[in-house]
């Protein structure tokens, strides 16, 4: 525990009203989560299990039964503490640059001192390797580029908590190391608050500070502190035994 508690989840209870729904039961039942300022929370767990629907509850998008309160408040919708960064390349806006879409939200939130909006987009987009890109439009971008820029938007609003839903699933492998541990180093200067769901165990125990790995249930099966020191590679110690214990958990599941 690093922090005071700034995300503290109490019973929380989803299920969608559709015709589905008599079947599918409870998508999140009774989840309890307390996060501290400064984790790096990574969330594993079966296609299905409702991670997005966790994390969109947390970002506001979706009605929940049961408590979700930031920094103390109850979350009833979408705001600039709480920034989702997505998959799909698809998350800029086509029509605006690199420098202009870290700016967008900025200046939506009321920010309209010229001067001002550029510092802040260039000081951003230099912390994602980016400022040679400013005026490059999505269009010209490779997918890694539009994650950066996407992960530079999300800080440039200073959010409490960074929710990222397999923000790197869709790059090739050398992108994705490169852009892990660039997030990891982020993470550290800025002492942002971040939670990442990935499917990769790798990924997980390299970005890691805690790792929590749900159930298809719709439950917490299991929340550990990581202790491999940072920055982890398959060659740390205990990284082997830390990798087979989440493959266990999640194998078992897959299996049930
Ligand atoms: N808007 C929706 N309406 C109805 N059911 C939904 C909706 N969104 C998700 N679900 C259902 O909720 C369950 C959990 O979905 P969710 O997308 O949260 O899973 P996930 O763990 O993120 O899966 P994946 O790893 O494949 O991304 C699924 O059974 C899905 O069918
Ligand atoms: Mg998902």
């Amino acid at each position: 525990m690093t922090g005071r508690p700034i995300l503290e989840i109490k019973n929380l209870v989803k299920q969608f009203h559709d015709e589905m729904a008599a079947e599918q039961g409870n998508i999140l039942d009774g989840v309890d989560f307390t996060m501290y300022s400064g984790e790096f929370v990574c969330i594993l767990g079966p296609s299905g299990c409702g991670k997005s629907t966790f994390l969109r509850c947390i970002g506001g998008f979706e009605s929940y039964e049961g408590t979700i309160l930031v920094n103390g408040q109850k979350v009833e919708r979408p705001g600039t503490d709480r920034i989702m960064v997505f998959q799909e390349f698809g998350q800029l806006l086509p029509w605006k640059s690199v420098e202009k879409n870290v700016q967008y939200p900025l200046k939506v939130r009321g920010l309209r001192d010229k001067a001002k909006l550029q510092e802040i987009s260039d000081t951003y987009l230099e912390k994602v390797d980016m400022l040679a890109y400013k005026k490059f439009y999505p269009h010209q971008l490779s997918g890694g580029m539009k994650q950066r820029t996407a992960i530079a938007r999300a800080l440039a609003l200073s959010p409490e908590i960074v929710l990222m839903d397999e923000p790197f699933a869709s790059l090739d492998a050398m992108s994705r190391n490169n852009l892990q541990s660039e997030l990891y180093k982020i993470h550290q200067r800025e002492n942002v608050s971040v939670i990442f769901i990935t499917h990769n165990i790798q990924e997980a125990i390299c970005l890691g500070t805690r790792i929590l790995v749900m159930s298809k249930d719709g439950k917490i099966k299991m929340d550990i502190r990581n202790p491999l020191v940072k920055p982890v590679t398959p060659a740390s110690p205990n990284y082997g035994e830390m990798w087979d214990k989440l493959h266990s958990a999640l194998y078992e599941m897959t299996e049930e």
